[in-house]
């Protein structure tokens, strides 16, 4: 049985020789960097807020990105606290544009939103967010 996608497809972007590493593999850096903008957009989206990175945990790089991948990026809300939550991110590759997916990278990040002064603050119930936050955020 093939792994499925776990979360809500939140950012595709394609691997540019700019981002290579020395051995012409795509940089670690890159990927985690995708990862966080597309944990960040769910994060500010669950919260209605703006938000930071906290915490990085459990990241897995599990398959080498080439140039040319396209990288699309999953994310799923797994907990939220009080101010925090954590985002369940996966990224899957399709090589050669072919139909293939792998997933590449896995890990759990965690978001603090802010209020305007830059202070921690609630994230709302999930049951008072606006209806079309549904449509974007999978939590
Ligand atoms: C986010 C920040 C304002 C929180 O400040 P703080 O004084 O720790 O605030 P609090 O103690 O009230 O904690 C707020 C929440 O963050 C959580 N938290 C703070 N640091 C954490 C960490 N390292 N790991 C996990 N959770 C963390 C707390 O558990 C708490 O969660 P809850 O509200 O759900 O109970 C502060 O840590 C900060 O500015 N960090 C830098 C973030 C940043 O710049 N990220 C980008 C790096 S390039």
């Amino acid at each position: 049985m093939t792994e499925e996608t776990k979360g809500r497809l939140t950012t595709r972007n394609i691997a540019m020789p700019a981002d290579t590493n020395p051995a012409g593999d795509i940089f670690g850096g890159w990927v985690m960097s995708q990862m966080d903008i597309a944990a960040g957009i769910c994060a500010s989206q669950r919260s209605q807020s703006r938000v930071v990175t906290v915490k990085i945990d459990s990241m897995s790089f599990l398959k080498p990105v080439k140039v040319g991948d396209i990288l699309g990026v999953y994310t799923k809300v797994d907990k939220v606290g009080r101010s925090s939550m954590k985002i369940h991110v996966e990224a899957w590759v399709r090589r050669n544009r072919i139909n293939n997916r792998e997933k590449v990278t896995e890990g759990i990040f965690t978001f603090v939103a802010l209020d305007e002064e830059g202070k921690p603050t609630p994230v709302p119930r999930a049951e008072d967010l606006p209806d079309y936050v549904a449509e974007w955020v999978d939590f």
